[in-house]
């Protein structure tokens, strides 16, 4: 029986922590993992460049001691917590690992009141940015764990909802605005159907088509597929 339970254990792990290879055509040395954290399974990645072993971790929504293990397993140094948005599926774990790792928080300076307002980010969680955090507008070009990262501003599932491109690297983080074949709602507080619209429009005709899009639920796609879907014709 207990043996069972420990396989059953291991399998449960074993499905919410998976490698993904977003470089297969271009190898950089850059490792991505995709935590599944939550009960709305929300994908936490944690993203490192393998000879540097310094990890930008997106979006931790739960399971902050899950986390933890696998950044201890990978044996990384955590140097950034980046928010796509403030919603409570994405950002609860933060003062576990904000506590243990001492790292700043990247957000959007629009959803940082929707961070600090439990009622608002749907979590009942208040989490309040600290001096060290950075607030973003959009259009930042940052350079963190030997990654260039672009900072799309993307509204309208929240105020402050960012993709983040790695244009090197050739993938991006699209939190909720881009899912495979869909994206994201627009009725929760402060979401607006237009603003998303012109977000998605705007990924769709300015991120090269090949780029992969590793979305903050579910599994990945690409630009070019999105784009098919949206009736571009290439
Ligand atoms: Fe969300």
């Amino acid at each position: 029986m207990r043996l069972i339970g420990r396989l059953r254990n291991a399998q449960r792990l074993a499905d919410r922590f998976r490698t993904v290879w977003p470089l297969e055509e271009k190898d950089m040395g850059i490792k991505m993992d995709v935590i599944r954290v939550g009960m709305l399974e929300t994908n936490c990645y944690m993203i490192y460049d393998e000879d540097l072993k310094e990890a930008i971790i997106t979006d931790p929504g739960d399971n902050a001691a899950f986390i933890k293990e696998c950044i201890e397993e990978r044996g990384v140094t955590p140097v950034a917590i980046l928010l796509t948005h403030a919603h409570g599926d994405h950002v609860m774990a933060i003062p576990e690992l904000r506590e243990s790792y001492k790292v700043p928080v990247y957000i959007h300076e629009l959803d940082e009141p929707m961070l600090n307002n439990g009622r608002f980010n749907m979590s009942n969680f208040s989490i309040y940015l600290e001096d060290s955090d950075i607030r973003l507008k959009g259009g930042e070009e940052l350079e963190i764990g030997g990654m260039k990262i672009r900072v799309i501003f993307t509204p309208g599932h929240t105020p402050g909802g960012v993709c983040y491109y790695f244009y090197e690297a050739g993938f991006m983080l699209s939190g909720d605005t881009m899912f495979y074949r869909s994206w994201g709602r627009t009725d929760f507080p402060g979401g607006s159907e237009t603003d998303l619209m012109n977000s998605l429009r705007y990924l769709l005709e300015n991120v090269p088509p090949e780029t992969v899009v590793y979305p903050g639920h579910e599994m990945a796609t690409k630009i070019a597929d999105e784009r098919r879907m949206h009736g571009y014709r290439d």
